[in-house]
């Protein structure tokens, strides 16, 4: 980082900084036509040439400093990240209108620098248009035959768990960092969807790919990789962006062996899991000379989008849940006294969640204090929109700050407390909450 801050303070020469201003005045002189011409574009504080308004920012707690500019600018307003706008939709309603009602003009992913050197536009996560929609079907579709949100992961999650257990005991009730042994859990229930097996956690193919899957998706949130999407010649000098690269092509290439082992024993009438179906329609589409989505990049993006999508998230919104019980002893005593009436001493399913209301109620209200993407992942704007009286030009970057959903203070009582009441009602029942939108709103475009 050093290198990188001198880089910033490198001296300007007078003709390179008589251009930018030129280029300042020009871009000045334009966005006020458009604004004039197409309606008012959203407030903001006003930015410094090139840097925008990056010295006033925190960008190791973005989602505080633009939850705090909201109170200034509204539920709409603009900053500018270096050189880059970035519109800030805030609160439950704002969010909601735009992912809901404006599904199409902001449905579209902002694809960084960061994120376009590792996906290409391949795969679901970090992808758009026609190609985003194929995989993301594809993939919806086929992880519920392999139970993926039904009864038929609740085998997998029950096989895994003995094994998580067994882990935990060998530290014989010593405190002890759980990070590693949830991860590898979870990484495995999507394993077992994926490629239709499970792995030892001694097996260093797996512990290492999981572990670099983490780090890279820790260092993709750091202030050096945000200062890289928005300089990106940055990267030449960031070990960040290095770290991330090496860690991707590792797992990229233990990926490939496994697809080829399941290639190499691929039976049409005996699927095993996401990777078989790929591989089948795949050979289904080459017979009919169509190679447009369904090849061998596609099939690697998504599954890797799938590990790193599903174990850091999940992971960690476990072990917010771990630490809550502890914190709270009172509330851990109230779920355990529920799961002994209802449940007694026979193994938990899904099923039984309908008759435990407090203990639903605990688990939504983890996730939503856990807020684990403040900041969502950043869309951008499909076409030229006006949204609530200000004008979006297409291509923009915008930011539905789930933070500002998770923690509306216009919507939950206790927005910085855990209060699992938040999702009960006056008879202790269980209740659903509109702001409660942990997983924000993508979907919605799927259902075309
Ligand atoms: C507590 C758990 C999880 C949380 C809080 C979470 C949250 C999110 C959020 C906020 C997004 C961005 C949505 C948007 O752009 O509007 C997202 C996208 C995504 N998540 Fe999750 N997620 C979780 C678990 C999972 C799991 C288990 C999987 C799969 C194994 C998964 C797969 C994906 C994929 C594929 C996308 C990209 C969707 C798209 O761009 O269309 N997530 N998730």
């Amino acid at each position: 980082m050093a290198v990188v801050e001198s880089l910033l303070y490198f001296p300007i020469t007078g003709t390179l900084l008589g251009a930018l201003l030129l280029l300042l005045v020009l871009y000045r002189l334009s966005s006020k036509y458009k604004s004039q011409k197409e309606g008012k574009e959203p407030l903001g504080p006003k930015p410094l040439p090139l840097l925008g308004n990056l010295l006033t920012l925190d960008l190791t707690r973005l989602f505080d400093s633009l939850c705090e500019l909201s109170k200034t600018y509204g539920n709409i307003f603009q900053v500018f990240l270096g050189p880059k706008k970035v519109v800030v939709l805030v609160g439950h309603k704002t969010v909601k209108e735009a992912l809901v009602n404006y599904a199409d003009e902001f449905g579209e992913r902002d694809i960084t620098p960061g994120f376009r050197m590792l996906n290409d536009g391949h795969g679901i996560l970090f992808s758009n248009g026609e190609n985003w929609k194929e995989m993301r079907r594809f993939a919806l579709s086929n992880l519920r035959d392999f139970g993926m949100g039904k009864r038929g992961s609740e085998e997998k999650i029950i096989e895994e768990i003995q094994y998580l257990k067994g882990e935990f005991d060998k530290f014989e009730e010593k405190p002890f960092d759980t990070t590693q042994s949830v991860n590898y859990a979870v990484s495995n229930i999507i394993s077992s969807i994926v490629y239709g097996s499970r792995f030892e956690y001694t097996d260093p193919r797996f512990t290492e790919m999981v572990d670099r899957a983490n780090e890279n998706v820790r260092v993709s949130g750091s202030a050096s990789m945000m200062l890289h999407n928005i300089f990106p010649w940055l990267g030449l000098f960031l070990n960040s962006k290095r770290i991330i690269e090496r860690n991707w092509l590792k797992n990229r290439a233990q990926i490939v062996k496994l697809i080829v082992g399941l290639q190499e024993t691929l039976n049409p009438h005996d699927r095993r899991g996401f990777v078989d179906s790929f591989l089948i329609r795949k050979q289904s589409e080459e017979q009919l000379g169509k190679r447009e989505y369904f090849h061998q990049e596609n099939l690697l993006m998504t599954v890797g989008n799938l590990f790193v999508a599903g174990t850091d998230t999940t992971g960690t919104t476990l072990r917010w849940g771990l630490m809550l019980m502890a914190k709270y002893p009172h509330i851990q005593d109230r779920v355990q006294e529920e799961i002994d009436r209802v449940i007694g001493g026979r193994q938990p399913v899904v099923e039984d969640r309908k008759k435990l209301p407090y203990t639903d109620a605990v688990i939504h209200e983890t996730q939503r204090l856990a807020n684990i993407v403040p900041m969502n992942l950043p869309h951008m704007t499909s076409c030229d929109v006006t949204f609530n009286g200000y004008f979006i030009e297409k291509g923009t970057t915008v930011v539905p700050l789930l933070t500002s959903v998770l923690k509306d203070p216009s919507e939950w009582e206790k927005p910085n407390s855990f209060y699992p009441e938040h999702f009960l009602d006056e008879k202790g029942q269980f209740i659903k909450r509109d702001a409660f939108m942990p997983f924000s709103h993508r979907l919605t475009l799927l259902s075309l």
